[in-house]
């Protein structure tokens, strides 16, 4: 359901008028102020974090877009309005009220108990709020950002549709300026001088859309959906010709590729960059060159970014009026050749890949971490046990969890998010194909300046894969390697594997068998020509207690679905211990370049995390688990 401009009719409160843009368009009048829509309080979820009852209700206040970052900006994420929508149709008669609604926190999923809403049913929803632009703001544009909406968004400032946006994952920017009414009767509300109304229509588990874990009907590997504005909304100043992306990619040679896209499109403004050091603030290397025309300039001898040696630089770019403020960090990740086996090098050494799978799932938030600090809790847990990665599996985070990242030194693997899982029944027809292909395109462009993603992975386990009929991937793979040369490429991670991409990937519970010449069920022999990896092992269950668990039936009826359960935690140590040697072992004696433990956190009915859903029970022996990961690279060393 696509609205086109101007058609909200039929509608009672709708005014036609001439507007200063040339097109009629329909009116629609403020809404009324509702004082009796239902006062926001957190919902009681299933199962509560630490942070639950404590980030109050205007979490997410940092700057969100780290790498492309204005000094005039306003966060709009706190308490909005709420109102449930009869069906997708409704975006054509906005309501005129929201009194019967409810108060609402943004950023959130409506299914989360911190949204206030905790709904089941969020197929089509309204969401409002009002803002004032400060006097003081010099551009001559407004912008409005949003982080991610899933699915759908509708968005109507001052009762004009001023954008559209598909697709759960992708932040996205509207030019508001032109819809910024002055108009008395929006401009004399008591909250504020402007109206922001979205519309939002998330179709998951009724269309082949890219969603990831999430499905209406939860159950063992699969996980309450999240709908609505789950990432941050801000408003910011910028002059008439803007910087709308900002590529930068820089390698061990000191080489910095840049690429600043500007608006209008196809202008071509006179472009500086700078980079700086970070604590002393020395301009340590510029370039200049012309918007929408890719340019390059050389810093000598960087300090080189890594896992054990994060170093990050700060980047000024200007252009005209617009001055923005980023960063990057100076690696090389490629594939090449050790002693005869093909590995992944960083910045030229063989740098053995140690992740979990990392899902990004709350009990309180599902989708939106509760804010920044318990984000940030979950990697700095990994770090502190020696990984040096993470998958980021089927989901696409808020650019501070990939900024918190490069800061860290955690290499990510970034998955595409899949289409539903629900076999061969359910594969995507030509249209959802290509829309979906058109979003892998986003992620790529919207994720490939964040030093610390190291591979893309296209496709999991062939969820959504035109296997039969069709390999996709290698198409695919190309696609990616133009619009990225810089990352790896894991075509297939698991399974459905036809020699695509950098890795020959193998997914197996408990044990690994990676790069090994022994396989299991769906995987295929090793494959000595791409890099031999571990995509998932591991899954080591331990039935935690009540207190701890997701108390949903579905869930805990799913727990005995589970791998393999541990009946206590010196006996989860144990498995772990001998899971871990097993890899150690596979990287001495065959191709082993790296493996993905399952998982950082239980997820709902999956009781298989290193940290229970809460957070608040860590299963490893930590000096155990330190002693047998250091294990893992003086193995893989040993193989340089
Ligand atoms: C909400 O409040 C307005 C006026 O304050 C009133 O007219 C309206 O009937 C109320 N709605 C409900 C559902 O109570
Ligand atoms: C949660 O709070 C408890 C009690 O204060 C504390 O011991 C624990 O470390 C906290 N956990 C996290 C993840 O913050
Ligand atoms: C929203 O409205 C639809 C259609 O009336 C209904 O099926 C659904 O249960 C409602 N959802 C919520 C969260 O109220
Ligand atoms: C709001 O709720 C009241 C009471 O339940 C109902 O009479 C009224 O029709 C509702 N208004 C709207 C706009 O749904
Ligand atoms: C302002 O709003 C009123 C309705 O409240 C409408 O009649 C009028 O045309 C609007 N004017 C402009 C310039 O948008
Ligand atoms: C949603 O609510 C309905 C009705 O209460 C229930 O049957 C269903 O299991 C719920 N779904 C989820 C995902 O909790
Ligand atoms: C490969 O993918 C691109 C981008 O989706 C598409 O334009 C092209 O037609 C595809 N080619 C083949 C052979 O499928
Ligand atoms: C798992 O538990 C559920 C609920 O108790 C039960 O219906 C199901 O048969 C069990 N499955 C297995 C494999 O034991
Ligand atoms: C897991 O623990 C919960 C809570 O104690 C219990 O209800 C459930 O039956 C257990 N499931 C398994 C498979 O042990």
């Amino acid at each position: 359901m696509l609205p086109k401009i101007g058609v909200f009719a039929p509608l009672l409160a709708a005014i036609a008028f001439a507007n200063p843009f040339g097109h009629s368009q329909v009116y629609v009048a403020p809404r009324q102020v509702w004082n009796n829509a239902t006062k926001y309080e957190v919902k009681t979820p299933p199962l509560t974090t630490n942070w639950t009852y404590t980030i109050g209700t205007d979490p997410w206040q940092e700057y969100p877009r780290p790498q492309l970052e204005r000094s005039q900006w306003k966060s709009l994420n706190g308490i909005w309005k709420y109102e449930n929508a009869s069906s997708p149709d409704a975006v054509n008669s906005p309501p005129t009220d929201l009194d019967n609604g409810s108060e609402v926190m943004i950023p959130s999923c409506l299914e989360s108990g911190l949204s206030g809403i905790q709904s089941n049913t969020s197929f089509a929803s309204w969401f409002l709020t009002n803002f004032d632009v400060p006097s003081d703001w010099s551009g001559e544009k407004v912008l409005l950002n949003f982080g991610a909406v899933d699915y759908e968004a509708t968005v109507f400032i001052d009762g004009k549709q001023a954008g559209f946006h598909r697709g759960g994952y992708f932040a996205f920017t509207i030019d508001i300026t032109p819809y910024l009414s002055n108009n008395g009767s929006f401009a004399t509300r008591q909250n504020g001088a402007h109206e922001l109304l979205v519309f939002v229509h998330d179709p998951t588990d009724t269309a082949i859309i890219p969603v990831g874990k999430q499905t209406t009907s939860p159950s063992h590997i699969f996980y309450t959906p999240c709908s609505g504005i789950w990432q941050q909304v801000w408003i910011e100043s910028a002059p008439a010709t803007w910087v709308s992306r900002f590529d930068v990619a820089a390698g061990m040679d000191g080489k910095v590729d840049v690429n600043v896209i500007s608006i209008p499109e196809g202008s071509a403004e006179a472009v500086e960059v700078e980079v700086k050091d970070k604590g002393s603030g020395k301009v340590v290397g510029t370039g200049s060159g012309t918007s929408n025309t890719p340019f390059s300039f050389t810093v000598s001898s960087p300090n080189l970014w890594s896992p054990s040696t994060p170093t990050l630089y700060d980047i000024t770019l200007k252009m005209g009026n617009d001055e923005i403020s980023s960063y990057t960090g100076f690696r090389t990740i490629e594939k090449g050749e050790v002693n005869g086996v093909q590995r992944p090098l960083l910045n030229g050494k063989f740098e053995f890949l140690f992740a979990t799978l990392d899902q990004g799932y709350w009990p309180d938030g599902i989708y939106t971490p509760p804010n920044r600090e318990a984000m940030i809790f979950d990697l700095q847990t990994l770090k502190d046990l020696g990984f040096n990665a993470v998958r980021k599996h089927i989901k696409i985070e808020t650019a501070l969890f990939y900024q918190a990242c490069d800061a860290l030194g955690l290499m990510v693997i970034q998955d595409m998010p899949s289409l539903p899982p629900k076999g061969d029944s359910f594969l995507p027809n030509p249209d959802q194909q290509s829309e979906w292909e058109r979003q892998l395109v986003l992620m790529i462009n919207q994720q490939k300046s964040f030093p610390s993603i190291v591979t893309w992975v296209i496709y999991n386990e062939g969820w959504g894969q035109l296997y039969a009929t069709t390999n996709p991937e290698f198409n695919l793979t190309s696609v990616i390697r133009t619009l990225d040369p810089t990352r790896l490429i894991d075509s297939t991670s698991g399974w459905r594997d036809h020699g695509a991409g950098d890795f020959h990937d193998n997914h197996h519970y408990a044990a690994p068998q990676c790069g090994t010449p022994f396989y299991s069920i769906l995987s295929t022999p090793f494959d000595p020509s791409r890099i031999g990896f571990q995509g998932e092992f591991g899954g080591l269950g331990h039935n935690v207690s009540a207190d701890h668990l997701w108390l949903v039936p579905q869930a805990v009826n799913s727990i005995n679905q589970t791998y393999e359960i541990s009946a206590d935690l010196k006996t989860y140590n144990y498995r772990a211990h001998r899971l871990l040697d097993e890899l150690r072992e596979q990287t001495e004696l065959f191709a082993c370049s790296g493996a993905v433990y399952t998982q950082t956190t239980d997820v709902e009915g999956e009781v298989n995390g290193l940290l229970t859903y809460d957070r608040r029970v860590l299963r490893p022996d930590v000096e155990m688990w330190k002693k047998d990961i250091g294990a893992l690279y003086d193995a893989a060393a040993g193989r340089a």
